[in-house]
């Protein structure tokens, strides 16, 4: 890898509570790189990403996230690091009182934008890159369902972010609309040079668009080389 991974772990520990989840992570993810996360439900997929995007405490190991050092954080690395990282869960957690545009402009003035004709371009900008041009005006509940993920995908984007944190972005969807989800992740990835991890139970999704994959299984995560089958 020529430049600094954006994910690298060594011997770290996921716990939820006292429960150990997952031991002796190591891993690294380059720059732009597209990674899925599988594995059975209750293997530690979410709470693997919930530790990297500072949700859940790391008490053992090393771990760098776009450059922070999730040993040391406090409010104010936690907020930078949140600003470098681009969170998709499977429910789309839009704020339904609101338009589309204000969803977004909510995320914008809540990580220190003030201008509001920058927010603007800038939300029109998401908005364009995810195929929603002129919706902005739009309530989520106007939406369909892959539409209102693609909010999602433009609401994480907002901050250019280094890495894409996706918790099953498809799963609430069918499998037309999930394959046009993960396109759109893949190609957004691509031209912008961010890296994901994409956590999946739907294997289908892994055969059309292939990928490294990593898995959680027995308490560890296990790079493809060293599957147990
Ligand atoms: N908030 C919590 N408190 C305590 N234990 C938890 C909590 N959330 C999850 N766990 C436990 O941690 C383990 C891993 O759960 P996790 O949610 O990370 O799995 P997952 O791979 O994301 O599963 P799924 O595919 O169903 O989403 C499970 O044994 C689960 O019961
Ligand atoms: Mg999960």
């Amino acid at each position: 890898m020529l430049h600094q991974p954006v994910i690298h772990l060594e011997n770290c520990s996921i716990k939820q509570g006292d429960y150990e989840v997952l031991k002796e992570v190591n891993l690294k993810i380059g720059k732009g790189e597209f990674v899925y996360l599988v594995g059975k439900t209750g293997s530690g997929k979410s709470s693997f990403l919930k530790t990297l995007y500072g949700a859940l405490n790391l008490n053992k190991g090393k771990a760098l996230i776009c450059g922070e050092n999730l040993s040391e954080l406090n409010w104010k690395n936690l907020s930078k690091l949140r600003r470098k990282l681009g969170i998709i869960f499977q429910d789309f957690n839009l704020l339904t009182d609101r338009t589309v545009a204000e969803n977004l402009q909510f995320v914008l003035k809540s990580t220190g934008w003030e201008k509001g004709s920058k927010m603007d371009k800038r939300i029109e900008d998401v908005l364009n890159s995810v195929g929603l041009k002129g919706k902005g005006w739009k309530s989520p509940h106007q939406l369909s369902g892959g539409e209102q993920q693609r909010v999602v995908i433009a609401r994480s984007l907002l901050n250019d972010p280094q890495l894409i944190l996706a918790d099953e972005p498809t799963g609430n969807l069918d499998p037309e609309t999930a394959d046009d989800i993960v396109r759109l992740i893949r190609e957004i990835c691509e031209k912008k040079r961010m890296a994901v991890i994409f956590a999946t139970h739907n294997y289908n999704i892994l055969e059309t668009y292939p990928g490294r994959v990593v898995r959680c299984q027995s308490g560890r995560l296990l790079d493809e080389k060293n599957f147990i089958v």
